[in-house]
Order: C-alpha cells, then structure tokens, then sequence
C-alpha cells in the first residue's frame, strides 16, 4: 500500500461473539500487544458488548465500532439501535453492508445506502463492505457486482465526506471458509474499487481512501495480502477473536 497517502486500518469483526466479561478480557489482553501499532486498530463489536468496550480502550490506541446502524435516528423500529444512539456513547466506526446482513438480514444495496448516509449524518465513520458471491466470480462479473454496490453506496456522497468512509471488499467466498483470495485477487478488486472512485471523484480522493481487504485474512496470510499496493488493511472476522492473531495482523500492517 502507499503509506504516503493513506493509512492502513486493521478493524476486527466480532460478529456475533462474546459477551461483555469477554469483551473486557479480550480488549484487556490486545491493548498492550498493539499498542505500538503504526496504523489504525479498531474493534467491530455486538451492541451489548460497546460499553465493556469503549470502557476497556479507554488510554489505548483501540477504536471502537458497532456491526450496524439503522438508516432513522429513532422511530417504530424493534430491536434496531440508531446512529445518534451509537454517537452519544462514543462509538466511532460502523460497519455497513456486511454480506451476513446482506445474506441473512434482508440488506440491499439501497439500505446500505440509507446506513451510510445516517452513519455519516451523525459523525459516524463507515466501513462499507462490498463483495461477490462464488456464483458472481464463477460468470466472471465480479467488477460488475463490485462496481454497482460501490457506486450505489457511494450515492449523495460528497468528496469531503467520503474522506470519513472505508470501503471493505469482502468476497463472500472468502468469508469464513478459510479460503482467502490470492495476494493479486484481493489487490485486482481493491484496485477496481479505487480507479471506480477516481472516476467518480478524483485521483487525490481515490488515491487517499483506505479499502480494506476481508475474507480469512490472518496471522499467516496478512503480510502478503497487506503488501499489495491497493490493501490497505482489512477487516478480521475470525482471526480478531484471538488476541495474539489479530496483533500479528496489525503487526504486519504496521511495516
Ligand atoms: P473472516 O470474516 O475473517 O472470518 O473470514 C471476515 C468478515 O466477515 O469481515
């Protein structure tokens, strides 16, 4: 990656995982192993799990952010939690778009969309993932897919806030399987990512947003991966669980 013009960040994806003793436990054990990093190091937590979170970063580098937000700032919405809601405890970073919630929870590009726009709105930082599914990159139409949920999600966005955003590219293939893409997959898509951003802004923006790469990256894979000109970190599911795992990712984000 191009250090000179961006930052990496190595954000964890707790998903659904850990309860707030845990959350403590597991912050308490990470904080002093990356406290030296020399990039951004966020956790991506369940919402029962922020405040045992923002509570154990509290005097290190660690970020904390949500898994989701939902698009109102309140409303007749059962069981969703709103970004002025995640604003007011101190929660940073949101994760929008990801493909379980895309797979599972009903989310299309127009509610990723929606997300974004709130997150931004209310002083959040996105983490947008995008990303094609095996059948996608079997018919050979991954720069299609990718493109689309891009520019969809990038709608109404302007150059000034778009500074604020991280765009993930997550292969859905990739996620959980234990089957990263190549060194040169990941960094095709990201380079995609960035020219489409160029196109819709301009270089000096395309050239200073950080896209991360996600899908089975970890401690053995990480150095390779992040090495690629167009990686600027990643997004860690099941490698961000464990502690000495996810500050060896860091580690290698911070050559
Ligand atoms: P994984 O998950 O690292 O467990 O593949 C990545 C993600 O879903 O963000």
């Amino acid at each position: 990656m191009n250090k000179a013009l961006r930052k990496a960040v190595i954000a964890g994806n707790w998903k659904m995982n850990n309860t707030p003793a845990q959350t403590k436990a597991l912050i308490e054990e990470l904080a002093p192993l990356v406290a030296d990093a020399d990039c951004g190091v966020v956790v991506c937590v369940p919402f029962i799990d922020l405040h045992a979170a923002l509570e154990a970063t509290k005097g290190t580098n660690i970020k904390v952010g949500a898994e989701n937000c939902h698009w109102a700032a309140s409303g007749a919405f059962t069981g969703e939690v709103s970004a002025p809601m995640l604003k007011e405890i101190g929660v940073e970073y949101v994760v929008i778009g990801h493909s379980e919630r895309r797979q599972y929870f009903g989310e299309t590009d127009e509610t990723v969309k929606a997300r974004t726009r709130a997150a931004l709105d209310n002083g959040l930082l996105p983490i947008v993932c995008v990303g094609e599914v095996l059948e996608q990159r079997e018919a050979g139409i991954t720069e299609q897919v990718v493109t689309s949920q891009t520019t969809k999600a990038l709608e109404g966005v302007t150059a000034e806030e778009l500074k604020k955003i991280i765009i993930a590219y997550e292969p859905v293939w990739a996620i959980g399987t234990g089957k990263t893409a190549t060194d040169e997959q990941a960094n095709e898509v990201c380079a995609i990512i960035r020219s489409l951003v160029e196109e819709l802004y301009s270089k000096a923006d395309a050239d200073a947003l950080t896209i991360q790469y996600g899908g089975s990256m970890n401690d053995a894979n990480a150095d390779g991966l992040l090495a690629q000109s167009d990686v600027d970190g990643g997004l860690i599911g099941g490698a961000s669980l464990v502690a000495s795992k996810f500050a060896a990712i860091v580690k290698a984000a911070s050559k």
